[in-house]
């Protein structure tokens, strides 16, 4: 695996690969890697004759008030990890190569940049379409794999390839869970023992929302009203939002049709945690 720092050289060492006919899959992260990475790596490794991996930690899309300092880092076992899964290239820049003195320029999906965690996390999805269009035109990948752990985030960035005539697939990764049914996230770290129990409501209340559709409910109300209560339930956990929505637009449904997404972002103590499903209703 070659580490690369510089945008330039990367995006030559990828036009010297596809010179060569091969296709290139693209996995950008901000490390501190867990398996819920490790699956997009495998994916685009399975996938892509040559595979590229990003960290970077992405300033702008935390807010004043959020985690960007304290947030985990790991180079050395990153590095590791993803050796050994076969990845080809690491592109490790820092934030002069991405926001150079003078930089100006920011990119905004509208309407669907402000739902969901777009509430409370004014500016988010601006940084990371940014800095997604950024390494998109540095690695010029054919493919790149998100998770679903972040839903939002990828009917976002769908929006922007297809907008923007960007020539890569985007291509969704299914969610990473523990055993007990915890969503892997990198902030995972940051819950101590008694908040890492709470945090299984999450899940817990998705799975719920899940059983009651499988049990013919088909009122978005119920059924949010039912995972907030058990949510409620919770001392330590303190909702931000709890919806059920349209999967392409984000607009939540009254009554769920064929397949909608039911998706909660509550904090944990501190620690802002997010999750979701996909709620079928099957004929
Ligand atoms: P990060 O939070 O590091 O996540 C990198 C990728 O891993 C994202 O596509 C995310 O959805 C995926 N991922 C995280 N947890 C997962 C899980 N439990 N199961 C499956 N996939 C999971 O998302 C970002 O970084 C940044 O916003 C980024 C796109 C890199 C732009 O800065």
């Amino acid at each position: 695996m070659k580490t690369i720092t510089r945008t330039e050289e990367m995006h030559e060492a990828v036009l010297e690969e596809k010179s060569h006919g091969r296709s290139v899959g693209f996995v950008p992260t901000m490390g501190f890697l867990h398996e819920g990475h490790l699956s997009l790596v495998r994916e685009s490794v399975r996938r892509a004759d040559v595979t590229v991996v990003s960290i970077y930690v992405n300033p702008t899309q935390f807010g004043p008030k959020e985690d960007f300092k304290q947030y985990p880092r790991d180079i050395h076992r990153d590095t590791e990890l993803l050796k050994a899964e076969g990845v080809d290239y690491l592109f490790l820049p820092d934030n002069k190569e991405i926001y150079p003195e003078g930089y100006k320029t920011y990119v905004e999906v509208h309407d669907l940049q402000d739902k969901l965690c777009g509430r409370s996390r004014p500016g988010h999805f601006r940084g990371v379409c940014t800095v997604a269009l950024k390494l998109f035109n540095t690695v010029n990948p054919d493919m790149a794999f998100f998770g679903q752990k972040d839903a939002q985030q990828t009917i976002i960035l769908k929006r922007m390839v297809q907008d923007l005539n960007l020539g890569v697939k985007i291509e969704v990764v299914p969610i990473v869970r523990e055993e007990d049914g915890l969503a892997l996230s990198s902030r995972n770290t940051y819950l101590n023992q008694k908040e890492r129990s709470t945090a299984l409501v999450l899940s817990a209340s998705l799975e719920e929302a899940r059983m009651m559709v499988k049990n013919g409910e088909r009122d978005s109300g119920q059924i949010v009203d039912r995972m907030k209560e058990m949510i409620g339930r919770e001392p330590l956990a303190k909702i931000d939002y709890v919806e059920i929505v349209d999967m392409e637009n984000l607009d939540p449904v009254q009554k769920i049709e064929n397949e909608a997404m039911a998706a909660l972002a509550v904090f944990v103590g501190e620690v802002r945690l997010i999750d979701n499903t996909i709620l079928q209703v099957k004929e």
